[in-house]
């Protein structure tokens, strides 16, 4: 079995998780790369216009891969746009395939992520997993900035019963050992 990871972050969170997995899966990274710069105003315009921005073009080599982790923020509601142009750049390839993100975590929100999912990809989702900033004891040390996760942050997911279960659904290492 081997997991390839996808990732997009603005501000790293989703990030070091996407790096954190991959180690502990023992699966290949890809990031998702843009070739104009992004600050907060291009969020901005994104999430105003529903737009889809150009990524960078990555050859990937996808009969080498199992399983996709799709791992990107949430923009009020919506999947991070540069996500959203690589899914519905490879909707062809993306057959077996989860989206997880680190997130601050807003009530509704799994249901709009599948919408979105349902209407970008031409499969639905294995999984969808939310890691919310919001459940962090360490949140209220942060919370008047924009929260940037610690190692401590990092553990606490991965003690998480559903961090378990990815690890044994799509661990390379796992199978090794059988
Ligand atoms: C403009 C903006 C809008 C956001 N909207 C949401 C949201 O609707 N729901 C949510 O759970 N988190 C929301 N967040 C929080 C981000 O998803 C969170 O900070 C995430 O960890 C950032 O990931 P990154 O560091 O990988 O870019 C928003 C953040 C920004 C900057």
């Amino acid at each position: 079995m081997k997991t390839l990871i996808v990732y997009f972050s603005f501000t790293g969170n989703n990030e070091v998780l996407a790096k954190t997995i991959a180690k502990d899966l023992d699966g290949d990274v890809l990031q998702i790369t843009e070739p104009k710069k992004r600050g907060m105003f291009r969020i901005m315009l994104d999430m105003l216009f529903n737009r889809f921005p150009k990524i960078d073009n990555q050859e990937i080599l996808w009969q080498k891969y199992d399983h996709v982790l799709l791992m990107a923020p949430i923009w009020n509601y919506l999947i991070a746009h540069p996500m959203k142009s690589f899914i519905r750049k490879n909707r062809e390839q993306l057959k077996d395939y989860s989206f997880i993100t680190l997130c601050s975590g807003r009530e509704t929100q799994k249901e709009k992520i599948t919408k979105q999912l349902k209407k970008l990809a031409k499969y639905g989702p294995k999984a969808i997993i939310e890691f919310e900033i919001l459940k962090l004891p360490t949140y209220e040390e942060q919370k008047d900035s924009i929260y940037k996760v610690t190692q401590d942050d990092l553990n606490t997911f991965r003690q998480e019963d559903v961090y378990q279960r990815l690890l044994r659904s799509y661990s390379a290492k796992e199978e090794i050992v059988q």
